[in-house]
């Protein structure tokens, strides 16, 4: 089986991609795998170009096919915060739960439309042997709650809610948001461009 690398430190993005390149004839290895590399800086303006970093770096750094993602959740009543800036929304090395604080409190005394937002997410693609990037996107689009909903997923998932489900993200197990989710989405897309290598 021909080898690819998840560019990410985050545990339950490998569970996510994992998951759902299962059937993909690929033998998955992980950044556990290379324990010399460090984290990446995401210091780009842009998910596209973060994300492009990130594959690129480890494409180079390993010699394998490489995917990175790179995520931001935008709500449109705030021009898109937290965007690119998802992670440190509320500074430096802080938790999801100051996050989903800090965001709640943006939108405090907002309702309805003002309360929609989308999550983005880009995959990067680095084929170290040819030096070329391929790029897909996914994206849902959901709601901001006032209060935190469920235990499962990670980072805003437990304020994000799926009207026509009437859960939020947090509420799915890792298949039922495997089925629907941004990167479920740009994974799709991905695997019709990993078709050509296996
Ligand atoms: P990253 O830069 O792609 O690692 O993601 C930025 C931040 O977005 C993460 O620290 C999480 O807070 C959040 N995030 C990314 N993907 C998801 C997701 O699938 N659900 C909820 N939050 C996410």
């Amino acid at each position: 089986m021909k080898p690819i690398v998840l560019g990410t430190h985050n545990p339950h993005k490998i569970d996510e991609i994992s998951h759902l390149l299962l059937e993909c004839s690929f033998e998955i290895k992980t950044l556990k795998d290379f324990p010399e590399l460090t984290p990446v800086e995401e210091n780009h303006n842009t998910l596209e170009e973060n994300a492009e970093k990130k594959a690129k770096f480890y494409a180079k750094k390993t010699g394998l096919l490489t995917l990175a993602d790179d995520t931001g959740l935008e709500v449109l009543s705030l021009n898109g915060e937290p965007g690119v800036f998802s992670a440190r929304y509320a500074g430096e090395n802080c938790s999801y739960e100051e996050n989903n604080k800090k965001l709640i409190e943006k939108l405090s005394g907002k309702k309805g439309r003002d309360r929609e937002a989308r999550f983005r997410s880009i995959i990067a693609c680095h084929n170290p042997e040819t030096g070329r990037t391929q790029m897909v996107e996914g994206s849902i689009a959901g709601q901001i709650l006032e209060t935190i909903q469920g235990n499962h997923g990670f980072g805003y998932d437990p304020i994000f809610y799926i009207p026509k489900l009437g859960k939020t993200l947090a509420e799915l197990t890792l298949e039922e948001k495997n089925k629907i989710s941004h990167r479920a989405i740009a994974l799709m897309k991905i695997k019709e461009i990993l078709k050509n290598y296996v």
